[in-house]
């Protein structure tokens, strides 16, 4: 079966090679490991609660409709913690959208409803999302669309991120690509800047915003000239990398083995610099997909 739903999970595997496949929680609709031909490309840390008691650390955990902690109190996101409710909210698996010989879909949906009552208690606003996840024999396409609904009072603003956690070997091993002349915003030292560097090296801990990065830039994770990962975007102008490096990781509880900072790096798409509106009744997508790339150089 290419499609298995459990309590609280779903398998999907490609039709044509089983050992192609991915598996989302519902809760949070977190892809928590993705595998091409048995490979695993996705971190999930040891100590990550899949249990739904707290956000996964790890996979692909979903930002909305706040990306960090808003500062500004006469904003009603200040009153959401940290990334939102959609990744603490468990979603309503919706079946399989398509297959094909070479590809499946499968969709989530999340709306006030039977989002987390806590939080959405804080926010009030209407929103229906829906999450499409496709695989294909070298690729893993995220799509998410937003809508106001129609019979909503109020504007929608929100940030989107898919917060994706990638497997690699070694952190010191590795460059993220195809970032250079971005405007960099660094979350560490608050301060903003051009990136001038031709690849991002991690040598400390790492938490920075490439804005305004075009969609025809596809983002690569490189070890030693390998290609591990490439991130194809649509929609989705700012582009997060973080690396927690020592000391953050000794202070995350779920993040096991404390070492496991030199084999994760996040490379999270999103829109996050500036917040999305949406008018009653408007609607609103965006879009990543992991797939394989031979190493190319995009001079920006
Ligand atoms: C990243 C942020 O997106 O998420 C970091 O840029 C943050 O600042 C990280 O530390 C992890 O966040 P959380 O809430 O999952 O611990």
């Amino acid at each position: 079966m290419p499609v298995t739903e459990y309590d609280d999970k779903v398998l999907v595997t490609l039709p044509s090679d089983a050992s192609t496949q991915f598996t989302v929680l519902k809760y949070g609709a977190t892809v928590v490991s993705y595998k091409t031909k048995g490979h695993e490309n996705l971190f999930l840390s040891q100590a990550a609660k899949l249990d739904g008691s707290k956000p996964v650390r790890g996979g692909i955990p979903l930002v909305f409709p706040v990306f960090g902690k808003e500062s500004d109190e006469s904003n009603p996101l200040s009153k959401l913690p940290q990334h939102g409710l959609a990744r603490n909210s468990y979603w309503e698996f919706l079946g399989e959208s398509s297959s094909a010989d070479d590809s499946i879909a499968i969709q989530f949906g999340l709306y006030p409803d039977i989002a987390n009552a806590e939080l959405t208690s804080l926010w009030d606003n209407d929103f229906t999302l829906v999450l499409t996840l496709e695989l294909s024999p070298n690729s893993l396409r995220t799509h998410i669309e937003v809508e106001n609904p129609i019979k909503s009072s109020k504007d929608l603003k929100f940030n989107w991120l898919f917060h994706t956690y990638f497997q690699i070997d070694d952190i010191e091993d590795t460059f993220v690509t195809n970032l250079t002349g971005s405007n960099v915003y660094d979350q560490l030292m608050k301060s903003d800047y051009i990136d001038k560097f031709p690849v991002i090296q991690f040598t400390e801990e790492f938490d920075k915003i490439y804005s305004n990065v075009k969609d025809d830039i596809f983002t690569q994770i490189v070890d030693r000239g390998e290609v591990l990962h490439t991130l194809k975007k649509k929609q989705l102008p700012d582009l997060v990398v973080w690396n927690p490096w020592i000391e953050k990781s000794k202070g995350m509880a779920d993040f096991e083995p404390k070492s496991a900072y030199q084999k994760m790096v996040c490379v999270e798409a999103g829109h996050v610099k500036d917040y999305i509106t949406l008018k009653p009744g408007q609607k609103w997508f965006g879009e990543q997909t992991l797939c394989e790339e031979a190493l190319t150089y995009q001079a920006i």
